[in-house]
């Protein structure tokens, strides 16, 4: 009787576990593009097949995933917009191929994603921007439409999400920007374009919290990351950045609203050819903003023209109105902490941190900075020039410090 009603439990157990299991392993659902139309021939525009994949991957109640499978897929134009009903995978295994003519973009973007919660968009494969035919539009100081060209993979509002294993080749502007988002992950990235491709930032970031951005491999024209206004909790790691312009923060205070970058952690990157290495710039005159609580750590520098820049009177168009005290910057640069930085600048000034004026830049810590300048293979001292910073050094310094 005893062991009748045991083996009852048991059975009992085992049925319940069933279900429990099954309600935690959702099944996911795959959405093939190829089953909407899609045709990998490197010609088939296939917009509308991958517009209607969404479609039915944002409706479907549970965890689904939309297949780019191997092959060339050309594609316009398109935004892909939640919410949606579920989580969703993005998997592109094959290669994404933009249009060349960079006119008939909507919203600035090639791929985007809008308004999505809980995706993951990985798959180890191609975005390729066709950049090339576009660039000669987007020199700035000649085309005023230069920043309407489109961006290769552009998040808006997406929360909670992961983006991995993807390789982005000739954008025709920035590879990847990131507008009000939360709470992402981003990894194992391979951004390309020419050292001398106009605007085409690595990863572009506004407005957004708690981003994380490890193990990539960024060779560009413009940033390898650049962090503007609302910028907050950015997590950087193991980044390969060159050619490029570096890692950056701004430009800030150009426009008529407070634009704060707070909490900023750059860890074990390197920097060879660029023509920064980490780089704060704003512009002057400027509106009151904060750019605070930044800590650069274990940063290895190979032949870069500005290894260490805070550059308070950024003027990349002059003429500009920064003569004087009153025409200074007021974004106030504070608790910046530059720890085991070492390697080659290719000028003499290896670290310059010229801060405005009316707003000094406070509590500038230099740790452990050992940067030569190297001509050829003849190693000569650099400098470092401060103006109007307060702050303090440990250990090594290497320029002698001009703090
Ligand atoms: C979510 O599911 C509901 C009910 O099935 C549907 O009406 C709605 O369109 C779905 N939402 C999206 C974004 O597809
Ligand atoms: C532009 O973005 C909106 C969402 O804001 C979207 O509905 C629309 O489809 C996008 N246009 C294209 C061509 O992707
Ligand atoms: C952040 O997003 C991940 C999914 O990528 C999720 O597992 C985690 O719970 C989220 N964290 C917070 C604080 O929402
Ligand atoms: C980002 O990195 C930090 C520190 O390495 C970690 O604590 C946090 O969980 C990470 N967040 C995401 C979204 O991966
Ligand atoms: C530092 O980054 C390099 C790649 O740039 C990576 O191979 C290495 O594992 C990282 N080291 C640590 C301690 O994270
Ligand atoms: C300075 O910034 C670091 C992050 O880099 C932060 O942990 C620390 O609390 C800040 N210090 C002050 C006094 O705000
Ligand atoms: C700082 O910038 C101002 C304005 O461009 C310039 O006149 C000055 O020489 C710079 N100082 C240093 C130390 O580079
Ligand atoms: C610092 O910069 C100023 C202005 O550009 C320049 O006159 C001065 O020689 C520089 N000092 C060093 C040590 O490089």
């Amino acid at each position: 009787m005893a062991l009748r009603s045991i083996l009852r439990t048991i059975l009992l157990l085992v049925v319940f576990l069933c279900i429990l299991d099954a309600n935690v392993a959702l099944p996911i659902k795959i959405f093939n593009v190829i089953n909407y139309g899609a045709v990998a021939d490197g010609k088939t525009d296939n917009t509308q097949a991958f517009g209607e994949t969404w479609k039915d991957a944002c409706e479907y109640h549970g965890r689904s995933r939309v297949m780019v499978p191997y092959g060339t897929f050309v594609l316009r134009s398109i935004t892909f917009v939640g919410y949606c009903n579920g989580s969703i995978a993005f998997v592109i295994k094959g290669i994404l191929k933009a249009p060349t003519d960079p006119v008939g973009f909507a919203n600035n973007t090639w791929i985007g994603f809008r308004y999505v919660n809980d995706l993951t968009l990985k798959g180890g494969g191609y975005l390729d921007g066709q950049g090339a035919a576009a660039w000669h539009y987007n020199d700035c100081s000649k085309n005023s439409h230069c920043s309407a060209l489109p961006v290769t993979l552009r998040f808006d509002f997406v929360t909670n999400s992961k983006v991995h294993h993807l390789r982005s080749i000739n954008s025709k502007n920035a590879h990847v920007n990131l507008f009000a988002c939360y709470n992402m992950s981003i990894s194992q990235l391979n951004l390309l374009a020419p050292r001398d491709s106009p605007n085409t930032d690595g990863i572009h970031i506004g407005n957004s919290a708690r981003i994380n951005i490890s193990r990539s491999i960024i060779k560009t024209g413009d940033d390898c990351i650049a962090m503007v206004s609302g910028s907050r909790d950015i997590d950087i790691s193991d980044i390969w950045c060159g050619p490029g312009h570096g890692i950056s923060i701004g430009s800030l205070g150009r426009g008529p609203q407070r634009e704060n970058v707070n909490r900023i952690s750059v860890r074990n990157c390197s920097f060879v050819g660029t023509q920064n290495g980490l780089r704060i710039k704003t512009w002057a005159p400027s509106l009151y903003s904060l750019a605070s609580d930044m800590s650069f750590k274990d940063i290895i520098m190979q032949d870069v023209q500005n290894p260490i820049f805070i550059d308070q009177n950024y003027c990349p168009y002059p003429p500009c109105g920064h003569q004087g005290k009153l025409r200074s910057s007021s974004v106030e640069i504070r608790n910046i902490t530059l720890n085991n930085i070492r390697g080659t600048s290719s000028t003499k000034a290896a670290v310059k941190i010229n801060c405005s004026g009316s707003v000094p830049c406070k509590d500038i810590v230099l740790r452990d900075i050992d940067l030569t300048y190297n001509v050829g293979h003849i190693k000569l001292a650099a400098t470092s020039n401060c103006s109007n910073v307060f702050g303090s050094t440990y250990g090594i310094q290497n320029p002698p410090s001009c703090l």
